[in-house]
C-alpha cells in the first residue's frame, strides 16, 4: 500500500530531530543555554558547510563575481558612515502588566494600537529606540575612544574593499563581489530555532553595475536568486516575493523585495534583493576621504556605482531546507502495524552524508570490503561507515539524516564483489560491481 505523506507540520519536532541526530544543539546547553545562540553539531556542521558551499559556488563560478572574506570587526567610522550608529534601531516597547519586552512592529493591530503579544494588554510604555549593535572594546582600555562594534552585516566588508578587489581582480563593471561570514544583532525577540538569532551568518553579494542599469540588474538578480532557491528544492508555492513599501525601506534602500518561505510558524522574510543606490560608496567616500569611483575606459565617464545586493542568512537558508525536506511516510503493515518513516528529502549535494557503508555482519571479510568502499568513497564525498543494529534500524537512521544512498555489503560481495545499493527516496535497490559504485552515485546526482 502506498504511503501517506506527511509534511512537516511543527517545528518542535524538527527541532527534535536536530538535537537527536547532530544537526543543532543550544549554545552553552550544559550551562542552561544561551538565549538564541546555537552550535552545528556533528552532522550540523558539514550540512551547514553544504548549504554555503551551494551559494558560493553558485555566485563565484562566473567571470564577473569575485569572492571576499573581510574582517568581523572594522574601524568604528563605518558604521556611522553606513548609518548604523543612527538608525539601525528597532522600536523596543515594555509592557507594564507582565513586563514582556518586545518590538513595536511585533504588537501593532491594523487600527495602530499597540497591544503587548503575550497578554494581549495595552498597558506599555513609549517606544525607545534600541540599536541593535554589539559593542565591544579594542585593546586594554575600555573607553568610548576603544569603542568597537561587531558587525551586524557583512555587506559593509564588501563597500569598503571595492576599490581592492575591483583593481586586483580587474574587473569591469558590472561586476559583483560575494562573502560568506558571521553577522550579530541584538534582536529583541529573537526566535523559532535558527530563524532569528543573535549570532548568525549571512550570504551577501553586492553587484556594482552604472547607475542607469541598476532597475534591469535588480530585475534580473530577483530572477536568478529565485532560480537559485527553486534548484535546490524549495517548493514553488511555499516561496514568494514581497515587496518593500515606502515605510518598510532600509535607510540605504532604493528598492527593495524580500524572498519569503512559508516556515512552519507563517511566511517569513528569507533572503532580500536591495537596490542601494550609491547610498553606501558614496558614504564611505565622504566619511573616509578616499574616492570611490569608476572609470568607464569605453565611455570616458567617471561615476558611484549602483548596488544591488542579494542578502541571504545561512541559518535561516539551512532551516527553510530542513523544513521543506522532512517528511513522514506513515504505512499500515500487514499485520495491522502502523509504520512512520521519517526522511529528509534534501538535495544530495546538502545531504551531510552522500552514502551510508552498512555491512551486513561484523565478520572480518565484510569489515575490510566495506572499510575499502568507504575509503574510496572518501576521496569524493563524506560518507558514513555503521555496522551496528539491524540493516532495518541503519537504512531508517540515515532516512532520517538525509543520506542518498546506503550500501549494503553481505556475504555474496566478498564472492562476486558486488553490492546491494539502496535509494532513500524510493527504497529501490540495485545490485552493482563494487567498483562502479562511484561512477553510479555520480550519474545519479547528476540527474536528481
Ligand atoms: N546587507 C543587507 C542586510 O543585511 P537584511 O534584510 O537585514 O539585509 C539579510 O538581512 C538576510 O540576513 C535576511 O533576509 C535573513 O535571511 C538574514 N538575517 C537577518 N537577521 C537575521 C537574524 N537575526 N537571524 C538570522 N538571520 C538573519
Amino acid at each position: 500500500m502506498a504511503a501517506k505523506i506527511v509534511p512537516l507540520e511543527d517545528l518542535a519536532t524538527l527541532v527534535s530531530l536536530c538535537k537527536r541526530r547532530g544537526f543543532v544543539f543550544q549554545s552553552s546547553e550544559i550551562y542552561g543555554g544561551l538565549g538564541s545562540c546555537w552550535d552545528y553539531g556533528p552532522l550540523g556542521s558539514q550540512y551547514k558547510l553544504n548549504v554555503k558551499m551551494a551559494w558560493w559556488n553558485a555566485m563565484t563560478r562566473r567571470d564577473d563575481i569575485v569572492g571576499l572574506d573581510a574582517a568581523i570587526l572594522m574601524h568604528p567610522t563605518v558604521w556611522k558612515a553606513s548609518g548604523h550608529i543612527d538608525t539601525f534601531t528597532d522600536p523596543l516597547v515594555d509592557c507594564k502588566d507582565c513586563k514582556n519586552r518586545f518590538r513595536e512592529d511585533h504588537g501593532t493591530k491594523d487600527d495602530g494600537t499597540v497591544a503587548c503579544p503575550k497578554c494581549g494588554g495595552t498597558n506599555v510604555t513609549e517606544a525607545r529606540n534600541f540599536n541593535l549593535m554589539f559593542k565591544t572594546f579594542m585593546g586594554a582600555v575600555e573607553g568610548d575612544s576603544s569603542e568597537i562594534f561587531l558587525r551586524p552585516e557583512t555587506a559593509q566588508g564588501i563597500f569598503v574593499n571595492f576599490e581592492n578587489a575591483q583593481t586586483s581582480a580587474r574587473k569591469k563593471i558590472p561586476f559583483g563581489i560575494a562573502q560568506i561570514g558571521k553577522s550579530f544583532r541584538n534582536e529583541i525577540t529573537p526566535g523559532n530555532f535558527i530563524f532569528r538569532t543573535r549570532e548568525f551568518e549571512q550570504m551577501e553579494m553586492q553587484y556594482f553595475v552604472e547607475p542607469s542599469t541598476a532597475d534591469k540588474f535588480f530585475e534580473q538578480w530577483k530572477e536568478a536568486r529565485m532560480n537559485f532557491l527553486l534548484n535546490l528544492g524549495l517548493e514553488k508555492d511555499r516561496l514568494k516575493f514581497s515587496e518593500h513599501g515606502p515605510d518598510a525601506l532600509a535607510h540605504y534602500a532604493k528598492a527593495a523585495f524580500d524572498v519569503e518561505y512559508k516556515f512552519p510558524f507563517g511566511w517569513e522574510e528569507l533572503e532580500g534583493i536591495h537596490n542601494r543606490g550609491d547610498y553606501d560608496l558614496s558614504q564611505h567616500q565622504e566619511f573616509s576621504g578616499k574616492k570611490l569611483e569608476y572609470f568607464d575606459e569605453a565611455n570616458k565617464k567617471k561615476y558611484v556605482p549602483y548596488v544591488v545586493e542579494t542578502a541571504i542568512g545561512c541559518d535561516r537558508l539551512s532551516l527553510a531546507l530542513l523544513c521543506n525536506a522532512y517528511r513522514e511516510e506513515h504505512t499500515t503493515l500487514d499485520n495491522g502495524k502502523e509504520d512512520k518513516r521519517v526522511v529528509l528529502g534534501l538535495k544530495p549535494e546538502l545531504a551531510p552524508y552522500k552514502a551510508g557503508i552498512l555491512p551486513l555482519s561484523k565478520k572480518e571479510p565484510l569489515q575490510n570490503m566495506s572499510r575499502k568502499i568507504q575509503d574510496d568513497l572518501n576521496q569524493h564525498w563524506l560518507v558514513n561507515y555503521d555496522e551496528s543494529g539491524s540493516i532495518g534500524k541503519r537504512y531508517r537512521r540515515q532516512d532520517e539524516v538525509g543520506t542518498p544512498f546506503c550500501i549494503t555489503v553481505d556475504f555474496e560481495s566478498v564472492d562476486d564483489q558486488k553490492v546491494t545499493i539502496r535509494h532513500r527516496d524510493t527504497m529501490a535497490q540495485d545490485r552493482i560491481p563494487a567498483e562502479q559504485i562511484k561512477s553510479y552515485m555520480s550519474d545519479k546526482f547528476m540527474n536528481w
